[in-house]
């Protein structure tokens, strides 16, 4: 089986989240990943990633896993932040090569990847003391089971910090939308050698639960002090929650 995704690649399909279709889309734009999501965000992807470090409070010496760890932006920021041990997911293994690549430029060489499906982590129960997912859980089949696994490898009082896009507040919708759904994927056709990646992202968006559904997945699954944090007038949100 390739993992290439066709430029006509089915969109639906893809929102079904086929997941060989999802990290064939993700490996074909691997290389362009990072200077597309800057350019796409206007920067503002790494200070959200930047604020979701911080919203997951203080982890000196902690354990830490980064599910859909992608290129690596957020895991590395977690080894700076001075967690003892870092632990990124993806199972895209082109966005892995290249989050590997900049931790050995950085030498950050105790960092270890895994090529996996973040439904079925490689990771033992309740061995982490914090779980990050940035962009990730809009792409997963089934995000209940994803908080759910996020759960499982928690210890008690563990922490999980997610960031993902949503709809804006009414202040910015409207050209929020016309951006997302028009100029967005105008870049991406020109730039990336994938537009259907391009064309899948407002589609995922908008086939996301809403925040107030994402909490009630998190509260759902056993987490307390569930928390819903709006960045950038809302096209963004971060949510953290403590394992009882
Ligand atoms: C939008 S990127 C975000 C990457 C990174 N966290 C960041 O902040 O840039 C989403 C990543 O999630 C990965 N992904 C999606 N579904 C996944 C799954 N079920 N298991 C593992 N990785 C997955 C993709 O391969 C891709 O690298």
């Amino acid at each position: 089986m390739t993992n290439d995704v066709p430029a006509n690649a089915d969109l639906g399909l893809l929102l079904q989240h086929q997941p060989h279709l999802i990290s064939g889309m993700f490996d074909s734009i691997a290389a362009r990943y990072d200077g597309l999501d800057s350019l796409l965000s206007a920067g503002l992807d790494d200070h959200w990633r930047a604020e979701l470090i911080k919203e997951l409070g203080p982890i000196e010496g902690a354990d830490v896993l980064d599910l859909c760890a992608g290129t690596g932006e957020v895991t590395l920021s977690l080894v700076h932040a001075g967690a003892r041990s870092v632990t990124g997911v993806d199972f895209a293994p082109q966005m892995l090569r290249i989050a590997y690549h900049k931790a050995h430029r950085e030498g950050l060489d105790g960092i270890r990847f895994i090529c996996a499906d973040a439904l079925h982590a490689p990771v033992r129960s309740t061995s982490m003391d914090a779980v990050t997912m940035a962009f990730g859980l809009r792409n997963v089949v089934d995000p209940a089971a994803a908080v759910a696994e996020i759960h499982r490898v928690l210890r008690p009082g563990g922490r999980l910090a997610i960031l993902e896009l949503s709809h804006p507040s009414h202040v910015v919708a409207g050209p929020f939308r016309a951006y997302f759904e028009h100029v967005m994927p105008m870049i991406g056709r020109l730039v990336s050698h994938n537009p259907e990646a391009y064309r899948y992202l407002p589609e995922s968006v908008d086939a996301f639960p809403s925040p107030d559904r994402v909490v009630g997945i998190i509260a759902t699954a056993g987490f307390a002090d569930v928390r819903a944090r709006a960045f950038s007038q809302g096209v963004a949100h971060c949510y953290t929650a403590r394992k009882l």
